[in-house]
């Protein structure tokens, strides 16, 4: 079984659509120079949502080889719910990836394991790949309970799916401790629980399924750090915050299979 890495740049609540514009295209030059083939190394941006129109018309005007994510989904359809955005208009906008239960989501929106599942379940409804997020806090990672913590996300975010669904998600491992702290865990501590969480779907589900989904590893990625992480065998990709929001910098994470050993 063969898994495309993927290296998705989550750029939060940083870059208007004008900077995000400029960001993509030199992102896309400067891998164009780099002849890097995204048949190998999957590359995939999650503007903010005021951004999503702009970037996909630059991405699809330009064909550019870069997929379009988005930060959230609303767990509901449609209808009265202020403030929120649905699959259906993220699907609109030519939207591929939607992360599901980011850290920051369940901090500072109170987001639990169920709306998690809702929001997971509804992206999938409508065809976009979810990415699901589970982590961590320090504490749990204190008390040496980090690889339970995560699994028992996993487990509730994919609780009601069908296999075949799951086989085609992304999970993404970022322990809380680690982002946007300069902490980043070990390649070790990624390995440990990327495999965990695959052990977990397989427990869930089945060998094949868990063989498929990718497990991505994200918190405080760097240039410097990303050759590392994904030498590990259950590590398929990352999630890059703030790494994301830098066009070199990006680029020279999507290009980790050439970094020196
Ligand atoms: P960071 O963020 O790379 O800035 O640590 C990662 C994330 O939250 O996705």
């Amino acid at each position: 079984m063969t898994r495309t890495p993927l290296i998705a740049g989550n750029w939060k609540m940083v870059l208007d659509h004008q900077q995000g514009t400029l960001l993509v295209q030199k992102l896309d030059w400067t891998l164009k120079d780099a002849k890097h083939d995204h048949a190998a190394v999957e590359v995939a941006v999650l503007p903010p949502f005021t951004s999503l129109r702009t970037v996909q018309t630059l991405i699809e005007g330009d064909k550019l080889p870069i997929a379009l994510g988005a930060q959230d989904v609303s767990a509901h359809e449609s209808g009265a719910h202020t403030g929120e955005v649905s699959a259906a208009m993220l699907t609109k906008l030519g939207v591929r990836y939607v992360a599901v239960g980011h850290s920051e989501r369940r901090q500072d929106h109170g987001e639990d394991d169920a709306l998690v599942r809702a929001k997971t379940a509804k992206a999938l409804e409508h065809g976009l790949v979810p990415i699901v997020c589970v982590g961590e806090p320090l504490e749990v990672r204190r008390a040496g309970e980090h690889v339970g913590h995560t699994v028992g996300q996993v487990t509730a975010a994919l609780e009601g799916l069908q296999a075949a669904q799951v086989a085609g998600l992304v999970l993404a491992y970022e322990p809380v401790w680690a982002i946007g702290t300069g902490e980043v865990a070990t390649p070790e501590d990624a390995q440990e629980v990327c495999e965990a969480l695959r052990a977990a779907v397989a427990g869930q589900f089945d060998a094949e399924t868990a063989a498929a989904v990718r497990v991505l590893y994200g918190g405080s990625v760097k240039p410097a750090n990303i050759a590392s992480i994904m030498a590990q065998p259950d590590v398929d990709g990352a999630l890059v915050g703030g790494a994301s929001t830098d066009a070199g910098d990006f680029a020279a994470i999507v290009r980790y299979r050439e970094h020196p050993s």
